[in-house]
């Protein structure tokens, strides 16, 4: 990558200097518990590296969707603390995002501290269309590291949001690309340039919409293209197929008949699913054949006989890049199809493949059925940075690291 790393900041000195870090921060929450801090645990060594030459470190990040204002269900806490116990220090909380709580707590850091802002999301301007409006919030964010201060980039996951903790601050500090952000994309350009073959994808998630651009772009590169999940009803009712009460988005049943016809040899859908009478974790359920869904009934999760061919499929791949659980993998009675292809995935590692673990969900899926994450070459922590990567789109929180 064309730009500057963690370690030029560092070898070029931080003791006693403000740095500003983007993180993201954005984990699943049930309540104010934290029920995957796999994203906290993968920001830690930027922050850890940076308190540790003596910056004083000021961190921001988003939760979830706030609409601009202060939401207390949105607030940072319950990640302050966490971060705090996996970099074992304290970090302090700042009320608010850039006013008068988190200037005067910026201005009291001393050599090593870390101050954590309150939700960047609370302030309307960070995800503001107006480029005048987002450019005001990083200057305010700015003042908070004062003039000889410096903005490392470190938020993966958020790197395609043209936003002004993620873009705009980038264009007013000397900017640096975070060891968490430089990683991710080194393996992300492994997925995309001279990748060793056979080359799988496996695709779930609950909507084809939100795959298209990715299918369409690893369609015509890749060897074999998996897919399960919700999305896999949507190519079974353009079969012609009844889904019954299955998730369907009959706007793209078009769209994946075309998909199916162009890319025969390279698409794979189930052949059976587990089909329940009810969205629900005790629901009755049964396996059928994908072509034979029952009314009234719904597909979630893929069936034994499709993890099977799935995993053969994978087993000889030297690539595979995974995005999305193949069925509803909260339930434990739903998770056997993302647990048996996230298995052959790690056989094939064990075996030699790359294999790259994409996505909020299939990364939270993978420590919530207890597999091992040292199976897969890499977890991700981004959802939709890594497909829009993939896809091709430039992504401008890495660009703006660029110039
Ligand atoms: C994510 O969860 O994918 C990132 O944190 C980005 O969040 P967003 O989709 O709300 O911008």
């Amino acid at each position: 990558m064309a730009v500057q790393t963690l370690k030029d900041l560092l070898d070029a000195g931080v003791e006693g200097r403000g740095v500003l870090v983007r993180s993201d921060l954005n984990v699943p929450l049930d309540g104010a518990t934290i029920t995957d801090p796999g994203r906290i645990v993968a920001s830690a060594p930027t922050i850890k590296a940076l308190a540790d030459a003596g910056a004083k470190v000021v961190v921001t990040a988003h939760l979830g969707r706030p609409k601009g204002e202060p939401d207390p269900k949105y607030s940072l806490a319950p990640v302050a603390a966490k971060l705090g116990e996996v970099l074992g220090r304290n970090v302090q909380l700042a009320g608010d995002v850039v006013g008068q709580d988190a200037l005067a707590r910026s201005e009291g850091l001393t050599d090593g501290d870390i101050l954590l802002l309150e939700n960047i999301r609370f302030d309307p301007r960070e995800t503001s269309k107006d480029d005048a409006e987002r450019l005001a919030l990083a200057r305010d964010l700015v003042e908070l590291v004062g003039d000889d201060g410096a903005f490392v980039s470190d938020g993966f996951g958020v790197v395609h949001r043209k936003q002004a903790s993620v873009y705009d601050v980038a264009t007013l500090l000397p900017h640096y690309a975070g060891t968490l952000v430089a990683a991710e994309v080194d393996v992300l350009a492994r997925l995309t340039a001279d990748s060793e073959r056979p080359y799988a994808v496996v695709l779930g998630g609950s909507k084809v919409s939100d795959k298209l651009a990715v299918i369409e772009a690893l369609a015509p590169k890749v060897d074999t293209l998996v897919i399960g999940g919700g999305m896999c009803f949507t190519f079974l009712a353009a079969q012609g197929f009844s889904v019954g009460n299955s998730l369907l988005e009959e706007s793209m049943i078009d769209t994946c008949k075309a998909l199916l016809e162009q890319y025969a040899d390279v698409l794979h859908i189930p052949q059976d699913v587990v089909v329940a009478d009810s969205f629900s974790a005790d629901a009755e359920s049964k396996v059928v054949p994908a072509t034979e869904i029952p009314d009234g009934w719904m597909g979630l999760d893929i069936g034994p006989e499709s993890v099977a061919r799935f995993s053969s499929l994978l087993s000889a791949a030297k690539t595979v890049f995974w995005n999305g659980p193949m069925g509803v993998f909260e339930f434990a009675k739903f998770a056997d199809g993302t647990k048996g292809v996230a298995e052959a995935i790690i056989e094939a590692t064990g075996k030699g493949a790359f294999s790259v673990v994409g996505g909020g969900d299939s990364a939270a899926a993978v420590r919530l059925l207890g597999l091992p994450e040292d199976g897969f070459s890499h977890i991700s922590t981004g959802g939709g940075a890594s497909l829009e990567y993939l896809e091709g789109k430039e992504l401008p929180g890495i660009a703006v690291l660029e110039g």
